[in-house]
């Protein structure tokens, strides 16, 4: 899929953002190896630290349906610039996700960041740190 459609699909997803707390909506868009895309968008709650995250959303919809082979992740929110995720997302992005593969930063203007999971996390605490 071309870019800006995949951009457009992080959009879509964020529409259905739940966030009565902080009305900031993000969308994520998950394109996964084998071309299907998993959206996600952030889920708030009253109790404001079970809130979920776009890119967490998307990532545990796939995993939870069996898909974790992944080609590229899209973000995107209301922000100045690219969006930049959060660090418990990018802990999980860095356990579920390639190094190398893409992460696209994006924001509603169509602001581009590319960047990779490597470089979304450098020193990321990982499975090997347990043995
Ligand atoms: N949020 C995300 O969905 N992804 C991020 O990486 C940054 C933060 C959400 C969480 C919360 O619902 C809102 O943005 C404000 O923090």
């Amino acid at each position: 899929m071309e870019e800006k459609e995949l951009l457009k699909e992080a959009v879509k997803a964020r529409e259905f953002a739940y966030v009565p707390y902080s009305g900031f909506k993000v969308g994520a868009a998950l394109v996964t190896k084998d071309g299907q895309i998993f959206h996600g968008c952030n889920i708030e709650n009253a109790a404001y630290s079970v809130t979920n995250c776009a890119e967490r959303t998307a990532l545990f919809k796939a995993y939870s349906e069996g898909v974790t082979k992944f080609e590229t992740l899209v973000v995107t929110a209301d922000t100045e610039g690219p969006v930049a995720p959060c660090g418990a997302c990018r802990q999980v992005i860095s356990e579920l996700c390639d190094p190398e593969m893409e992460v696209i930063l994006t924001n509603i203007k169509g602001d581009i960041q590319r960047t990779t999971v490597k470089d979304l996390l450098p020193g990321a605490f990982s499975p090997k740190d347990l043995k």
